[in-house]
C-alpha cells in the first residue's frame, strides 16, 4: 500500500496528536540513563522512522548518537528539522520505509511507527529494518498498543512482540521482551519493550 501523508498532515495541522506527550518516551529515557542503549562507539548512528515532532530523536542525540529522523508529514518534519539542526542531527521528509542509507545504522528506535502502518505494509517494514541495520545492529522497540484487537482497526494497529518477531523473520533474533518498566500512564493499551539483533 502506498503511504499517504495527508491524513497525518491534517492531524498535525489541527494539533490532533494524542500520541505526542511532549517529551521522549520514559522507557527510552530509562534505557539511555542506564546505559542500556548507549552508542557502542563515537559516531554510532541511530535511525528514528516516523519520528513525529522528534522528542525521541532529540533524546538519542543528547545521549551521543548521530541521529537521522524521518517523517513524511511536512508539518512535523519542519519541527523536527528545526530542533535537530543546531545539534548536528539529520531530518528527512520522506517515506521512511523507502529509506536506503549509504551506510547502515547501529540502532533503529521504533516507537509508534509500526502501529501507524497499515498491516499490509508490515512486510515492507521488515525489508526496511533488514536493509537499514548493520549485522549486529539493534532494533529497540517500544511495542504499543499491545492487546488492541485487529477488529477495532487502526491506526494504531494492535500488535505484540511476537507479531513483530514473526514479521521480521530469520534476519533478526529476539534478545529481550516484556512489559515496559516506564510507561505513558494514560495510554489505553499496554506498552512492552522488545530488543532485536540484526543477524549477519
Ligand atoms: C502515531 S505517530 C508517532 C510519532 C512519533 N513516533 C511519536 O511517538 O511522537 C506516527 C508518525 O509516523 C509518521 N508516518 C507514518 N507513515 C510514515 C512513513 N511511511 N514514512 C514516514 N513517516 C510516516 C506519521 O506522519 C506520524 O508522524
Amino acid at each position: 500500500m502506498s503511504p499517504d501523508a495527508s491524513v497525518w498532515s491534517e492531524r498535525y495541522r489541527n494539533a490532533n496528536t494524542p500520541w505526542d506527550h511532549g517529551a521522549a518516551h520514559p522507557e527510552l529515557e530509562r534505557l539511555l540513563a542506564e546505559g542500556r542503549l548507549a552508542p557502542p562507539r563515537p559516531g554510532a548512528r541511530a535511525l528514528v522512522p516516523g519520528c513525529g515532532r522528534g522528542h525521541d530523536a532529540l533524546a538519542l542525540m543528547d545521549a551521543g548518537w548521530e541521529v537521522t529522523a524521518i517523517e513524511f508529514a511536512p508539518e512535523a518534519h519542519a519541527i523536527v528539522q528545526a530542533a535537530l539542526a543546531g545539534k548536528g542531527g539529520r531530518a528527512l521528509c520522506a517515506d521512511a520505509l523507502a529509506h536506503a542509507p549509504l551506510e547502515p545504522y547501529d540502532l533503529l528506535w521504533e516507537h509508534t511507527f509500526f502501529c501507524a502502518l497499515d498491516p499490509a505494509d508490515r512486510p515492507r517494514y521488515a525489508e526496511f529494518a533488514q536493509r537499514v541495520l548493520r549485522p549486529g545492529g539493534l532494533l529497540a522497540a517500544l511495542v504499543f498498543p499491545v492487546g488492541k484487537g485487529s477488529e477495532t482497526g487502526g491506526p494504531p494497529w494492535g500488535y505484540d512482540s511476537s507479531d513483530l518477531e514473526r514479521e521480521l523473520g530469520a534476519a533478526f533474533a529476539l534478545r529481550e521482551s516484556g512489559p515496559a518498566r516506564e510507561t505513558i500512564g494514560e495510554r489505553a493499551w499496554r506498552e512492552d519493550f522488545a530488543l532485536f539483533e540484526r543477524l549477519p
